[in-house]
């Protein structure tokens, strides 16, 4: 079996990226992680990839002229590490159409909500202040509208009474580390399409 090869875009702790790095340590799992790219050169998730012999690279936007300038060095980049698909895992920019268009169906991204619902940031504290009884997370396709690809898979959690952002983001993310080896393996399976 030839596994593919993966990119993984990070900003900052990078367990979802560590999450892909452990699936990826079973000889049958369909993906290898052949590089991360940071847009923060602090991201905790760098020295985890390191860690784990996987190629690195950081670069900050501000460093750049333009935004395309950016995002057409980040496909560089990937390229480089001759990625055939991409996987955002907690990267906080929002990508341009030129990129996105560049990767469509060929790049997942996983959100700490229930998709439709919840899109942007700060999710947790939106669905408590709300008085929400579930949430969860997804894994989607990214496309040029933010946050609205198709979803390839979904988990669900209670609110509890008492929940803090704090608490019920650490039950989300359970679930996250469990769904996005799962969607990246069905998506580099060839079983889901965009
Ligand atoms: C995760 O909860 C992920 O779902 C979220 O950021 C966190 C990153 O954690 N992503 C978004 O909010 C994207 N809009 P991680 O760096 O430990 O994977």
């Amino acid at each position: 079996m030839s596994r593919k090869k993966v990119g993984v875009l990070i900003s900052g702790r990078g367990s979802n990226m560590s999450a892909l790095i452990e699936a990826s340590k079973n000889p049958d799992y369909p993906a290898e992680i052949v590089g991360v790219l940071s847009n923060k050169a602090a991201a905790p998730g760098l020295l985890a990839a390191q860690e784990n012999g996987i190629a690195t690279t950081s670069l900050a936007q501000s460093k750049f002229p333009s935004r395309e300038m950016f995002e057409d060095t980040m496909t560089l980049v990937l390229e480089s590490w001759e990625v055939d698909y991409v996987c955002l895992a907690g990267f906080m920019r929002i990508l341009g159409e030129d990129f996105v268009l560049r990767w469509q169906g060929r790049m997942i991204n996983i959100h700490p909500s229930l998709l439709p619902a919840y899109k942007g940031l700060d999710t947790h504290t939106r669905v408590i202040a709300d008085g929400g009884t579930e949430h969860g997370c997804s894994v989607h396709f990214v496309t040029p509208g933010l946050d609205e690809g198709p979803v390839i898979l979904q988990a669900r959690v209670p609110v509890l009474p008492g929940d803090t952002p704090e608490t019920l983001s650490a039950r989300v993310l359970v679930e996250e580390h469990k769904i996005y080896p799962k969607a990246l393996a069905m998506l580099t399976r060839g079983e889901v399409s965009l």
